[in-house]
């Protein structure tokens, strides 16, 4: 049930059209008509792995015969400033009509960059942070090709600047367009499946517990949770059950929209994980997730019943079922139980804390986060002790 208890102002944003469906990727020309882009040259920006695979070609050879199309295929996971600043180039040295973004999160984010940029002077560096471009940005569409990183509904590029998490946050980055075909996530493997696919539902459940969630957001939150809960460990299962590839796309999406209430504690400290462990977003995410819901479960008992009504399908479950259910089905998934089991030491956690507290604050989080309710919650983690991180925060 959505709940209009708060008097939030939220401010939501999403792209302006999606296409949504099997093949949809082959339609992209239609798409760029309804925006008067008929002809000239495009952009696209694509993971390696995505034209190593022959999806990009998906996108590119349609486009072929009425455009000409430039490619530029060096985006890998966790994109540094080197790769921002190269592609920035690129996107300068012709005209270009618009921009496509193929791939997973880091390629969708960085064609936010191209596009931005290509219309815009200035470095990179002048925009990390909160920031404002004079121009309007190229028309830009982005393709997921994986089901996750909600990145074609956002206004964030996330990129990693001398080893750190950086952003750059405008409502001018988010696509005029999003594509949603699950033909192109049939090839995911397992563990991608996964891990993107718990991000998406760390996006749909942080959103949820935030201090800026909505009625919009609780909606598209309530809505991707509870496609996550019955479909993602099918799409795990069977890679080529195009039903689950379908509805995983989707709650990718609607994951996405979440993120315009923000994301909490779970994100700050999967941040402060991957920049040690090196482990991929969504596995980081999936390892905070069930410790962030404990870490919350008394400032929001009567919402997280809400959500786990949800997911588990009974309406008297508690905050608990749902912290239980998430860790199982983290655990079911194949993530890493432990911070341990990722080569994180226990004298790396209080500088962790420190990091989390420091450089990736959390106002939204419902709970006020402070050094040493923060140190239990990686020391747990780090045990992989989530019945321990219950009860130390039961009545906190
Ligand atoms: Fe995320």
């Amino acid at each position: 049930m959505i709940s209009f208890e708060s008097a939030n102002v939220g401010a939501c944003l999403s792209p302006r059209q999606i296409f949504i469906g099997d093949g949809a990727a082959e339609q992209i020309k239609e798409m760029l008509g309804n925006w008067q882009v008929n002809e000239g040259r495009i952009l696209i920006v694509a993971d390696k792995e995505v034209a190593r695979l022959g999806l990009m070609d998906k996108v590119r050879e349609p486009l072929a015969a009425h455009f000409d199309v430039d490619c530029f295929d060096e985006i890998v996971g966790e994109p540094t400033l080197a790769i921002a600043e190269s592609l920035v180039d690129a996107s300068r040295a012709q005209a270009y009509a618009a921009v496509i973004g193929v791939g997973g999160g880091s390629a969708v984010d960085m064609s936010k960059l191209a596009a931005a940029f290509a219309a815009n002077k200035g470095d990179v560096t002048e925009h990390v942070g909160m920031t404002q471009f004079k121009n309007a940005p190229l028309p830009l569409i982005a393709v997921p090709t994986t089901a996750g990183t909600g990145a074609e509904a956002t206004a964030v590029s996330m990129l990693s600047i001398d080893e750190k998490k950086s952003i750059v946050l405008s409502p001018q980055l988010v696509p005029l367009a999003a594509v949603l075909d699950p033909l192109l996530t049939v090839s995911l493997p397992p563990n991608i499946t996964a891990a993107t696919g718990l991000d998406a539902l760390s996006h749909a459940l942080e959103a949820f517990m935030s201090i800026k969630a909505n009625p919009f957001t609780d909606t598209q939150a309530i809505a991707t949770m509870t496609v996550i809960a019955r479909w993602l460990k099918r799409a795990y299962a069977d890679g080529s059950n195009l039903e689950a590839r379908r509805a995983m796309i989707y709650a990718a999406y609607t994951g996405g929209l979440c993120l315009n209430a923000g994301v909490v504690l779970g994100h700050s400290v999967a941040y402060t994980i991957s920049n040690r462990a090196h482990v991929p977003h969504g596995v980081s995410c999936a390892m905070a997730l069930p410790y962030t819901i404990a870490f919350n479960q008394t400032a929001l008992a009567a919402r997280l019943g809400v959500a786990a009504g949800q997911v588990l399908e009974q309406a008297d479950a508690e905050g608990e079922d749902l912290i239980l259910w998430a860790g199982d089905l983290v655990n079911e998934l194949g993530m890493p139980g432990t911070l341990q089991d990722v080569g994180i030491r226990e004298s790396d956690l209080e500088a962790m804390a420190d990091e989390c507290l420091n450089k990736y604050p959390r106002p939204t989080n419902p709970t006020p986060i402070v050094k040493e309710r923060l140190m239990v919650f990686y020391e747990k983690m780090y045990e992989g002790d989530l019945r321990g991180c219950i009860n130390a925060f039961r009545s906190v």
